[in-house]
């Protein structure tokens, strides 16, 4: 609406519109940066220690998350894989990155990384601003080896130095406040308090009849939650069901061969093969395809693997292996499949995806 008014500056900024080269933009349009006179708040709910300047880095990093120039043919942006719509995940199973060349795992929802004790399926990194240069520099997602090239490439842009000022002080450019800034962004991406947290928190009336049978049945009978808990996070509100925070790494008897060894790929451990990290089911319902390489297309299809799919794998989980030593087969009747299927909907938080300080800068005249 008021959009327009915002083209014009950051800060001091004067937003510049330039001609995109080899972008996937449409040929002989321009694109702009339209962001706003104030920085949003990204940081302001949380009594934070300069909410300020970290709401200009978050409004630099949010710049440098969605600009296709962090890629060697400037076709690829960290946007390109972890979609806003679908809470910063991406809709198919292996995603596209530079040249074409497609993922080996599924890129997973980006938020609530503060508190994260590590990323990615098999927890190989362990500090976010290690993992905002490696994606630049990794050959599959966005083909720049070496990221000290990139401070150059971004300073010929027209809008950095203003936007690196506005963030340090200065309108250097260096490789760690790439990385800060774009942790700091990711950082924002909190999810809001979804129906379920209403319904945790007293509102008898934020969930279904059916909903809360779901959680039940999540929570108890089928016992779901032993794994997909979650609990509070430190400095964060309620993180009910939001996955082992990256600590802890199950086998849930995908694959009788594991094509992908997961954990023990990074520890060497032989009964850590098949592994991965459990993943948060805060808006599960957005994150489809699902698992570390996105077989399943829906929850319908993950349940179906609860209830009859269950392999028996080397390192399958002990949860998941019944009293005979075989893999449990829970046997989810169609009733309880929707009824969980409906409580895991209640997780969503439909905000994130169009909230316009997580939005794409980058307009199309
Ligand atoms: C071509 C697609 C692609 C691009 C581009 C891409 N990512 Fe990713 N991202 C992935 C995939 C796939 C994974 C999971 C990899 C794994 O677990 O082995 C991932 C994982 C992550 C994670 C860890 C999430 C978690 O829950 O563990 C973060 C954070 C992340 N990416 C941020 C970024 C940033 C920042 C950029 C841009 C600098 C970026 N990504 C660019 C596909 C991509
Ligand atoms: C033994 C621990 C464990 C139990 C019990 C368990 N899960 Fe999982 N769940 C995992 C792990 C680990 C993954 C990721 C596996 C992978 O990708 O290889 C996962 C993946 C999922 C996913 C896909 C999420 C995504 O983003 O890809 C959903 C949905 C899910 N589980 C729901 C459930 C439901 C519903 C139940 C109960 C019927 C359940 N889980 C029981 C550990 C468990």
């Amino acid at each position: 609406m008021k959009k327009l008014i915002a083209v014009c500056s950051i800060l001091l900024v004067i937003a510049v519109a330039y001609s995109c080269k080899k972008s996937a933009v449409v040929s002989g349009s321009s694109v702009y940066l339209d962001l706003p006179t104030t920085p949003y708040p990204y940081y302001d709910s949380f009594a934070f220690f300069q909410p300020d300047s970290l709401n200009r880095k978050a409004t630099l990093g949010r710049v440098l998350f969605y600009d296709t120039h962090l890629s060697l043919n400037n076709a690829v942006a960290c946007a390109s894989c972890h979609k806003q719509e679908y809470s910063f995940a991406d809709n198919v199973s292996f995603s596209v990155g530079y040249e074409g060349r497609l993922t080996k795992r599924n890129a997973p929802a980006v938020m609530n990384v503060q508190g994260r004790q590590s990323f990615f399926w098999d927890g190989r990194e362990i500090n976010i601003r290690n993992l905002s240069v490696r994606p630049i520099s990794n050959h599959v997602e966005m083909g720049i080896t070496d990221p000290s090239t990139l401070p150059q490439k971004l300073a010929a842009l027209p809008y950095y130095s203003n936007l690196f000022l506005s963030a340090y002080g200065d309108g250097q450019i260096t490789v760690d406040r790439i990385s800060d800034a774009i942790a700091i962004f990711m950082q924002a991406i909190n999810t809001a308090p979804t129906r379920l947290d209403r319904y945790v928190d007293g509102d008898s009336t934020a969930m279904t009849a059916q909903e809360v049978a779901g959680k039940a049945l999540f929570d108890s009978k089928y016992n779901c939650s032993s794994c997909h808990n979650g609990g509070v996070r430190p400095g964060m509100f309620n993180n009910f069901y939001g996955g082992g925070g990256g600590s802890s790494f199950l086998d849930i008897g995908l694959d009788n061969n594991y094509v992908d060894m997961g954990r023990g790929t990074i520890t060497g451990i032989a009964t850590e093969n098949g592994t991965f990290n459990v993943p948060s089911l805060r808006n599960v319902a957005l994150t489809a395809p699902y698992m570390h390489d996105g077989r399943y297309k829906t929850l319908s299809d993950v349940i179906d693997h609860y209830s009859h799919g269950i392999i028996k794998t080397p390192n399958l989980d002990p949860l998941l292996i019944n009293n005979s030593g075989n893999a449990l087969q829970m046997s989810i009747p169609d009733q309880d499949k929707q009824a969980i299927i409906a409580f895991l909907n209640t997780l969503t938080d439909y905000q994130i995806t169009t909230a316009p300080r997580f939005s794409n800068p980058f307009k199309i005249n």
